[in-house]
């Protein structure tokens, strides 16, 4: 496919204008697969250790790649990591931060957080730490005022990664208990580059139903009312 040609997820963007406003609303069982997989989008912790097809994987990165950047800058990088003496180093950054975050909470919090388990580093066929090039596109249209908006990019395409991972069956995990400074001498990752997530990739033992900090007890999911604000700030009527 040339860069010209639509792609085949372009097909019946024509709005059908025949009666009443332009619909452009998806076909119904495109629609329900969008929300499928922002409702069954898990956090993933646990994986199979079966490899992820390379054309899978293909497909999850262009998704992640078609995500909106300001400027359309694109300051994303991925820098996919198979390699079991990388992830090991990885895993100890992990171990290390674990620990010292413990310190912050009180019992008996701090217990159950250190039962938790929060990586699956190890685990997973392969990890993917998604960077942030602040240089990549010189003077950025629209980044002057908020300059967090090329890391806010970022994370645009941290989430497409995460929902096509799941529309294929794939379980992503985001581990961020990791002093993330500490990644670029690891992973080779230039001093003005910014490493924004580091995610665990493969096919997991399974796709809990709720987040599994809700099952523990930890957090529940705050009612849509009560962050909703009409018109100005305090106004949820
Ligand atoms: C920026 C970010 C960082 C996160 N870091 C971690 C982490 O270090 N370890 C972990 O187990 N989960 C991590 N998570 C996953 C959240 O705990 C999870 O999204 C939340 O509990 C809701 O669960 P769900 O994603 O399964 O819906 C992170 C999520 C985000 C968005």
């Amino acid at each position: 496919m040339t860069d010209h040609e639509a792609s085949p997820v372009q097909a019946g963007i024509e709005a059908d204008c025949t009666v009443g406003p332009p619909d452009f609303a998806l076909p119904e069982a495109q629609r329900q697969g969008v929300y499928a997989a922002i409702y069954q989008r898990r956090d993933i912790r646990r994986f199979r250790p079966d490899p992820v097809p390379d054309e899978l994987l293909r497909r999850i990165l262009e998704a992640a790649h078609h995500a909106p950047s300001v400027g359309f800058m694109q300051p994303w990088d991925f820098i996919v990591i198979r390699d079991k003496p990388i992830r090991e180093q990885v895993k100890a950054l992990f171990e290390r931060e674990r620990q010292a975050a413990a310190c912050f909470f009180d019992e008996p919090q701090r217990s159950q957080y250190l039962a938790l388990k929060l990586e699956g580093i190890l685990d997973a066929p392969l990890n993917v730490c998604v960077t942030c090039d602040p240089t990549r596109a010189g003077i950025v249209l629209g980044r002057n005022a908020i300059p967090e908006t090329d890391v806010y990019s970022t994370c645009c395409a941290v989430e497409n990664l995460w929902l096509a991972a799941r529309a294929e069956g794939v379980g992503v995990g985001w581990v961020s208990i990791l002093k993330l400074p500490q990644l670029p001498a690891l992973l080779n990752i230039p001093p003005y580059v910014i490493p924004v997530a580091y995610l665990c990739v493969g096919y997991p033992e399974s796709f809990p139903e709720r987040p599994v900090l809700e099952q523990v007890g930890w957090r529940r999911r705050m009612p849509l009312t009560d962050v909703v604000h009409w018109n100005s700030w305090g106004d949820r009527s």
